[in-house]
């Protein structure tokens, strides 16, 4: 519109000095914008980085994440995500195995999918645990084995994959577990209805069912 009124003094201009102040703002507005741009294309990239990058080491081909609010609805940073497949619990993902290994090819896969065998901290976690065993059709049969990430190499000799201390107050053995067997050297949950206690010492090279952990994505 009045682009006329801006050229005509500019061609008249004498002095480059003066071209270029006038041209200022409009060069200030072109570089605001392409750093904008710039730090945008970055932001995105990295974003998109990210959430491939956990993806190639998530497994199967999980299509989709699933989040829940851990904290106010209002709070925007507080969502937790989980992969297709995996169930969130407060800051962890979990995977219930629909195959069964020995202890070390269970360990494996899991590190494998970028994370460990489950490692139970406290009682709400084993809480979680026995219920959402209980509510997987999978595991409806009749004497249901799962590998946690505890073993030992010494009778007795109780560790955490992680290397969290091992704490007999938040153990939740079957009655008369461990057996303390030197033949029985790593620990699954042995599911039965109505057995919250429900860890028990077994051999390494038994196949089992497997429960891995990593923990959530906050996004
Ligand atoms: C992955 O893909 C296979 C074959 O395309 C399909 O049978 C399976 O259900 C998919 N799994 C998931 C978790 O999407
Ligand atoms: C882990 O086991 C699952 C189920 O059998 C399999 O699809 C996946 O490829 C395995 N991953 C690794 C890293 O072993
Ligand atoms: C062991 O577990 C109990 C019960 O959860 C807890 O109160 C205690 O603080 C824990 N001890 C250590 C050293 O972590």
């Amino acid at each position: 519109m009045n682009q006329q009124e801006r050229v005509s003094p500019r061609t008249a201009a004498p002095a480059e000095g003066s071209s270029c102040s006038r041209l200022s703002p409009w060069v200030l507005l072109i570089s605001a914008l392409a750093v904008k741009t710039a730090l945008m294309t970055v932001g995105l990239v990295v974003l998109f980085h990210r959430i491939c990058g956990q993806y190639k080491t998530l497994p199967q081909n999980a299509s989709e994440w699933h989040c829940i609010t851990s904290g106010p609805a209002s709070q925007k940073d507080s969502w937790k995500c989980c992969p297709e497949g995996w169930r969130p619990f407060q800051e962890s993902c979990y995977y219930f195995s629909d195959d069964q290994m020995p202890w070390d090819k269970s360990q494996q896969n899991c590190s494998g999918m970028d994370s460990q065998l489950v490692v139970i901290n406290t009682k709400a976690e084993q809480d979680f645990l026995y219920k959402e065993i209980g509510r997987q059709m999978k595991y409806q049969q009749h004497s249901i084995h799962l590998y946690i990430g505890l073993r030992a190499q010494e009778v007795g000799q109780w560790r955490w994959v992680d290397q969290t201390p091992y704490n007999e107050t938040a153990a939740f053995w079957r009655p008369g577990e461990p057996s303390d067997d030197p033949n029985e050297l790593c620990v699954v949950i042995s599911y039965h209805k109505d057995i919250f206690r429900n860890w028990n010492d077994v051999p390494c090279r038994i196949h089992s069912y497997r429960i891995c952990e990593n923990a959530a994505e906050t996004l």
